[in-house]
């Protein structure tokens, strides 16, 4: 109960200060449930991107779905350094090359690319705590850290659209 509610207060927090840190980003846009019926839906930034771009980097991110999912199972498991690998390689900065993101940047906002780079960034931070796990037996500053990752996905979601 006390890591749920310290995941969801990181995540609160996390996503606060996206939203402070970019202009585009609404701070009510996780929170559907807090607006009156009928109100319109909370505004995204429409982003374009020539159509082949936006294909792959929509598989893109169904990759980053199922590399959270796997890291998930790794730390359930107590595969720390297989968490670490997943995360490092497939959301890390190493896999800016990976995902051609020097193509990509040019068409983003420079709000939604900072989003981006913050998610890469934390993603490596992850995969060193995981590592650190591995040897302290402690996975909560891990889940904290993955938490703060997954922070970067939410509010790059709740401020952009791909057109
Ligand atoms: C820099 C911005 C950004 C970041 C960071 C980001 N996404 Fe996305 N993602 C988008 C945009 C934009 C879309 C398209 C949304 C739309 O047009 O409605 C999208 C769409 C998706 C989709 C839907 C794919 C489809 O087939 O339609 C998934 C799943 C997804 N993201 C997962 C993730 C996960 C998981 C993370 C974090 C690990 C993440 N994204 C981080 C911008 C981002």
């Amino acid at each position: 109960m006390k890591t749920t509610l310290t995941l969801a207060l990181g995540l609160a927090m996390t996503t606060a200060v996206w939203a402070a840190a970019d202009p585009h980003a609404d701070p009510h846009a996780g929170h559907h449930a807090d607006n009156p019926p009928g109100a319109a839906p909370a505004a995204r930034e429409p982003v374009r991107f020539p159509p082949a771009l936006k294909a792959e980097t929509l598989a893109n991110m169904r990759d980053h779905l199922l590399a959270i999912q796997e890291i998930t199972a790794h730390l359930a498991d107590k595969q720390f350094d297989a968490a670490a690998d997943v995360a490092e390689t497939r959301l890390g900065i190493s896999s800016l090359q990976r995902h051609g993101a020097h193509e990509v940047a040019k068409y983003m906002p420079a709000g939604m690319r900072q989003t981006g780079h913050a998610m890469h960034q934390a993603a490596s931070r992850f995969a060193v705590a995981a590592q650190e796990a591995g040897a302290t037996g402690d996975v909560g500053p891990a889940l904290r850290a993955l938490s703060q990752m997954q922070g970067s996905c939410v509010a790059c979601h709740a401020g952009y659209e791909l057109k």
